[in-house]
């Protein structure tokens, strides 16, 4: 298998690769990328500068394209939303913790970002390990939330949607659904704690009342920062981060300036 140059960004989450081109990859490689966004959860390759083509081209190795309901598609690309932070924009998406498309029956994969425009300073994104949150929890609990599934609702898209004008959609919302608050990767069998703050309502047979001391404990619990990296982008940098081993945020520290990303979710296979 081919060696990747890789250097991790912290003890539990996160990895730049270098020396590659992904525009330019054989099924060797790609395998061996693959590997390393299951050990580190999100990788990034800096100076990739990926046309829309390529950007999906390399988006369909990972599996089918999910085509975003909520969000514009680059013109011509429906399949590459448009992550924008416009000048006067108040409110910055996926400026908190989160996990992507939680709410859907078989939620997102992995999510490949393309950085198209960026601040002179600020906009960095901050991954943490949903595994190294599991791995060190009391046994205690481990066994209570092992037992226990949650709903997970986009009804918060609502308010975005009004927000953020013209660049958002609310139509796409649907039903909650319920996944395991404990899941285990389909491919390693790693295991994650899966609940978030932007999208999780309640544990199944739980009030919301009765839920949200845990949930809260859980959600901070989590992203403390030995379980995490943070990231700061430069022109052409392309992050993949895996939905089911990490959540994310976007620091929205750049008031007053433009940011753009493209970004394709790869649609998952359901959650164990
Ligand atoms: C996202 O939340 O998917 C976007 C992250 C970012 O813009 O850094």
């Amino acid at each position: 298998m081919t060696q990747l140059q890789l250097k991790k960004l912290s003890g539990y989450v996160g990895a730049e690769i270098s020396d590659i081109r992904l525009a330019d990859i054989n099924d060797d490689t790609f395998a061996a990328i693959q590997n390393a966004l299951f050990e580190h959860g999100v990788i990034f390759f800096r100076e990739q500068f990926l046309t829309p083509e390529q950007h999906i081209e390399f988006a369909e190795r990972w599996g089918e394209i999910d085509v975003s309901r909520f969000f514009n598609g680059v013109e011509g690309y429906p399949q590459i939303a448009e992550v924008l932070t416009k000048r006067d924009q108040k409110i910055v998406i996926g400026g908190h913790w989160h996990t992507d498309q939680s709410f859907d029956p078989a939620p997102a994969m992995a999510s490949i970002l393309s950085a198209q425009q960026l601040p002179e300073f600020g906009g960095d994104t901050l991954f943490a390990s949903m595994g190294a949150a599991y791995d060190h929890l009391s046994e205690g609990l481990k066994a209570t939330l092992e037992n226990l599934n949650a709903w997970h609702s986009d009804a918060s898209f609502g308010l975005a949607a009004q927000v953020l004008d013209e660049h958002f959609s609310a139509d796409g919302i649907t039903k909650p659904t319920l996944h395991p608050v404990i899941i285990r990767h389909p491919v390693t069998g790693r295991k994650a704690i899966y609940v978030n703050d932007a999208f999780t309502t309640h544990f199944e047979g739980w009030t919301v009342e009765e839920s949200q001391p845990l949930l809260k404990y859980l959600y901070q619990y989590a992203v403390q920062p030995s379980f995490c990296c943070r990231f700061t982008w430069s022109p052409g940098t392309v992050a993949i981060w895996e939905n089911r081993l990490v959540q994310h945020y976007a620091a929205a520290d750049y008031q007053g300036q433009k940011r753009l990303m493209h970004r394709i979710t790869i649609k998952g296979t359901g959650l164990m």
